[in-house]
């Protein structure tokens, strides 16, 4: 067997791993001698490459007058980005630093060419990317050798990638793969800048490996990860001490004593949730509205074709709802979740493909669907509050849309809650008395079908769930786990927030109700949860907009706990 390094070396290969960083600030402006930029070059052109094609270029430019034309390319395409991005994320990301163009003495463009080789390069016909991967292998060398050096890299990418290859002469069989800014540095920052400044977190490497399949999560060596139990066991109640310290500061502000009702108490939540007062404040946030269809819609409970859910889907990612009109005004991003529509649809960005199956069956006739169909929605749900508050969200709110779904939603409020059908169904988007009637029926029969068990909430879930319902229970589970706020919005959001609860009963810490929806189903979940509702305008829409009208509100009330002076700060007498 061959030896691996000695320790020393070995620790010296994985401490330049972890000591790389993407640097944008603190470039000095000495120059980078010609031995040491050949020695970072050198160790690129060492990268493995499919079929040995080694398919790179190295472009070096010091050029004053080139670099700011390049530069100029790069800022005008970040501008458009940042006009695209929602309010508190364009105002994190004008914070950012994203290019160092001219801070730097030298770039260095890494190209690829894809032909390099001929048509038989072996590897490369199965999977033409593999040329690029190459390429990008190069830079990772490049990158590790140059922080050995002592040389910071900043990577950027903010440009058209023809017009940069226009501006360096390439000819039109190659690509720019990386555009590097390289310069001597006063010190590497320990974490990335986009961690430090909150933009992203780091996922654990847990998270990242699987045993065998996707999906099995778990460290080679160690149980696999179950995900939902995970999940569960990381849900605690909120702390104490950070809620008395919230309360104890609010009766210190300068302002009567209660005299921002619940609000107060909303700052008092999100500081136990947090585990400090003040709390973070609630943003960025981000909508993730879960669609999905249902078989009951067969059943008639719905005026609305089924084909509306997928409709709908598009408008959400077209930025035609009204979900996005609310979202825009609060300066929140709107993710659309396909969880189970019955239609496949088309790749766009904004959607997160994450279909369990397309739509659920019946419940008149049968579970909705499996056991194992509502763990998978439920650890999707979770995933996905993972990932948006990893991508920076610090607020997440609730959405839905699912043709039938306040059907879904009485029978689920039911089951947890022990109500009556005739209290917990509503008439959804408007159905006549007649409809109605029939609507309270189904809900009936679908409960005396399945004898729902309320202390085994998968099996409610998969007794008349839809994914919907059971991913936003998920969604709940996740954000309580990671100890983020969840905004509900009505009456799906309740009934899903019903089964989270059941799971792990200190998830209610995480949830704030947006808003009481019209449906009477809702207002038997607010009491039965105890949770304040913080809109009440007889909104009957759901798609996550009652919750993102509350959602100034949420971040109002943290803001407050953070920013109001206290009397003995401010210098204000108190009420004697
Ligand atoms: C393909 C790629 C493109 C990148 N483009 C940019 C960019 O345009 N601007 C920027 O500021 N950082 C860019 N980065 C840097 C990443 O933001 C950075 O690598 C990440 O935050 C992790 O930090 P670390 O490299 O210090 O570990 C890019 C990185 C990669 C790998």
């Amino acid at each position: 067997m061959a030896e691996g390094y000695p320790q020393e070396q070995r620790d010296a290969i994985y401490r330049v791993i972890a000591e790389r960083r993407d640097v944008r600030r603190g470039f000095r402006p000495d120059p980078v001698p010609p031995e040491v930029l050949g020695r970072v070059l050198t160790a690129a052109h060492r990268a493995p490459s499919v079929g040995f094609s080694q398919p790179w270029d190295f472009i070096v430019i010091t050029d004053r007058d080139r670099r700011e034309r390049i530069a100029g390319l790069a800022r005008r395409h970040a501008g458009e980005f940042a006009a695209g991005l929602p309010g508190a994320r364009a105002r994190a990301f004008d914070r950012l630093k994203i290019e160092s163009i001219l801070d730097t003495p030298v770039n260095i463009v890494v190209s690829c060419d894809r032909t390099r080789g001929g048509r038989h390069t072996l590897g490369r016909a199965t999977q033409p990317q593999t040329a690029d991967f190459s390429s990008v292998l190069a830079v990772a060398n490049l990158w590790l050798a140059a922080r050995a050096e002592g040389l910071g890299v900043g990577w950027v990418s903010f440009f058209d990638e023809r017009e940069l290859a226009a501006e360096l002469g390439l000819p039109p069989h190659v690509q720019v793969i990386a555009y590097l800014c390289v310069g001597y540095v006063d010190a590497f920052a320990a974490e990335p800048e986009l961690a430090t400044a909150g933009w992203a977190r780091r996922r654990p490497v847990s998270w990242a490996v699987h045993a065998e399949e996707f999906g099995r999560r778990g460290m080679p060596g160690e149980e696999p990860v179950d995900p939902l139990a995970d999940v569960l066991a990381a849900i605690n109640p909120p702390d104490a001490e950070a809620m008395a310290a919230a309360r104890e500061r609010q009766d210190r502000m300068t302002k009567p004593r209660g005299s921002l009702g619940a609000l107060e108490d909303v700052s008092v939540r999100l500081a136990g949730l947090a585990g400090c007062c003040p709390p973070p404040l609630p943003e960025p946030a981000c909508v993730a509205v879960f669609a999905a269809d249902h078989g009951v819609h067969a059943q008639g409970v719905s005026p609305w074709p089924q084909e509306v859910t997928a409709q709908m889907v598009a408008n959400f990612l077209a930025g035609g709802a009204v979900v996005n009109a609310f979202a825009a005004q609060a300066g929140a991003e709107v993710t659309v979740v396909d969880v189970g529509v019955a239609a496949s649809l088309e790749p766009v960005p904004g959607l997160l493909p994450r279909k369990i199956g397309p739509g659920t069956a019946d419940f008149t006739a049968g579970p909705a669907m499996t056991r194992e169909q509502a763990t998978a929605a439920l650890v999707t749900g979770a995933e996905i509050a993972r990932d948006l508050v990893a991508a920076g969200n610090r607020c997440l709110v609730t959405g839905d849309m699912g043709i039938a779904n306040t059907t879904a939603s009485a029978a689920l409020i039911c089951a947890f809650t022990g109500a009556d059908p005739a209290d917990a169904t509503g008439r959804g988007t408007g159905i006549d008395a007649a409809a109605y009637a029939k609507k309270i029926d189904v809900v009936c029969r679908g409960l005396a079908r399945h004898q729902p068990d309320p202390a085994d909430p998968i099996g409610v879930l998969a007794a008349f769930g839809g994914f919907e319902h059971a991913a936003l229970a998920g969604f709940i589970l996740g954000a309580a786990a990671l100890r983020v706020p969840v905004i509900l919005d009505g009456v799906i959001a309740g009934a899903a927030a019903l089964a989270a609860v059941a799971l792990a009963p200190d998830a209610i810490a995480a949830c704030f109700a947006g808003h009481r929806g019209a449906e009477p189903g809702h207002a038997v979940t607010l009491s039965y949860l105890g949770l304040r509702p913080l809109v009440d305008l007889g909104l009957r829409l759901g798609e996550g907009t009652g919750a993102v009208l509350a959602l100034p509100l949420v971040q109002s009330a943290a803001r407050a706990l953070r920013d109001v002076a206290t009397f003995d700060s401010a210098g204000v007498a108190e009420k004697s």
